[in-house]
């Protein structure tokens, strides 16, 4: 689900669940809701390569009725980033870099586990508890909404490590939290808390631990509540908004309104 405007391949293509317990995902599907948890507790819902290829594969494989991706760890936090074993050589496609093209190449298709969570056909929700480590940040980043628990630590380790963040999440930090704080927070990879994420805009909305999932219910069924097509136009519309013009904005906003106009009362359905 890479190109927003490509039709969402047959579901029969979605990963068998034992291949996505291997790569410690869980996915499940409830009508217009798919729910994908990070599955490996024990390791602290640590990500290998095999985790991002997953969600890729979930992401190419999404069923075309499915509105909604709910993001959540399983076990006492969201996930303790890259499984640091990746780096002693420990997964599939390693490369120190030294081949430029192939190191490329191998990134994007990491990337690729991230970015189909912006696809305007969906709203992805992060439910976020305990520690969102470096790439585990940047899946919460990656998603539309944040919803939090009262016990977050977002941390971006990456370069602690010797590392840049290269899991699309630098985009939407910045756009968040914009690029002095954004530069603070990286290069100081220090733990930001529930109080302050909420007020630097990294969470929309923080809840205490035990009614996370009954928050991020709420927001599921609002979220449902809203007109499917104006949903996914309207997502559209905004994803559009930061790198437009105004003068392409106002346009943009009247593109999207002829084809509501048009669906609703043209003949073309509700959708
Ligand atoms: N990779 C591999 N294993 C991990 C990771 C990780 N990122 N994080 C935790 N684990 C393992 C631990 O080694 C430990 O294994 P063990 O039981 O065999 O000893 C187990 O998970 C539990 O970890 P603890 O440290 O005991 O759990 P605790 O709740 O006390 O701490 C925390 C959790 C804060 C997440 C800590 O484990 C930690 O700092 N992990 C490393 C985080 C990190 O540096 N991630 C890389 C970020 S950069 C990036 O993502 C690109």
């Amino acid at each position: 689900m890479t190109d927003a405007t490509a039709e969402r391949p047959d579901p029969a293509t979605i990963p068998a669940e034992a291949e996505l317990a291997e790569a410690g995902l869980r996915l499940e599907i409830d009508g217009a809701v798919a729910t994908v948890t990070l599955n490996r507790p024990e390791r602290r819902n640590a990500m290998t390569f095999a985790t991002w290829r997953g969600l890729a594969a979930i992401g190419r494989a999404l069923p075309s009725d499915v509105r909604v991706v709910v993001l959540r760890g399983e076990g006492p936090c969201f996930s303790a980033g890259i499984d640091l074993s990746m780096f002693s050589g420990g997964g599939e496609g390693f490369t120190d870099g030294r081949d430029a093209q192939a190191t490329d190449a191998f990134i994007a298709e990491l990337q690729q586990g991230y970015r189909w969570l912006r696809d305007p056909r969906i709203v992805s929700v992060a439910a976020v508890h305990g520690h969102a480590i470096g790439g585990g940040f940047q899946l919460a980043l990656a998603c539309d909404i944040r919803v939090v628990a009262d016990d977050v630590k977002f941390c971006m380790k990456e370069p602690a490590l010797g590392l840049v963040p290269d899991l699309t999440g630098t985009k939407p930090l910045v756009e968040a939290v914009g690029l002095s704080r954004a530069l603070e927070l990286c290069l100081t990879a220090r733990t930001v808390l529930a109080e302050e994420a909420s007020r630097l805009g990294l969470a929309e909305t923080v809840v205490p631990r035990d009614g996370l999932g009954a928050a991020v219910d709420e927001l599921v069924a609002a979220l449902l509540a809203v007109n499917p097509g104006a949903a996914v136009a309207t997502k559209r519309l905004l994803l559009e908004a930061p790198e437009n013009t105004l003068e392409q904005q106002c346009a943009a906003e009247r593109r999207e309104q002829i084809g509501r106009l048009r669906a609703m009362f043209g003949g073309g359905g509700s959708s």
